[in-house]
């Protein structure tokens, strides 16, 4: 089976005036083509914004920092906003339902 989602090393932090939280720091994970991942964890634990970085909708003040997330090879990151839609597009609904 092709990796079809390989994410490496992934940092989300938020900078508040409280000071930096590092809501995702340093998670990795990768997904064959027709597999199921869950994330699973207490809450706070940074399941929603991993996801939300995967796809580049973290809200501000929140921003990914480092890392790669490679999707059939491309690495999201370094994608232009209109193709990063253009992924979004593509990408089934049920894939992405965050809570
Ligand atoms: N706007 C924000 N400003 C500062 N910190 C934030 C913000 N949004 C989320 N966080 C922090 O990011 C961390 C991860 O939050 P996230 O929403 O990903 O958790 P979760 O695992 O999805 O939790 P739940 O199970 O409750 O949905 C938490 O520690 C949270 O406090
Ligand atoms: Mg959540």
């Amino acid at each position: 089976m092709a990796t079809l989602l390989h994410v490496d090393g992934l940092q989300t932090y938020f900078y508040t005036h409280r000071g930096t939280v590092r809501a995702v720091d340093g998670v990795s994970i990768s997904v064959e083509e027709g597999e199921s991942v869950a994330l699973v964890g207490e809450s706070g634990c940074g399941k929603s914004m991993t996801a939300l970085s995967v796809m580049r909708l973290v809200p501000p003040p929140g921003k990914t920092v480092g890392g790669r997330v490679l999707f059939k090879g491309h690495d999201l990151l370094e994608l232009t906003p209109d193709e990063m839609t253009e992924v979004r597009g593509h990408a089934s609904p049920r894939s992405f339902r965050i809570r």
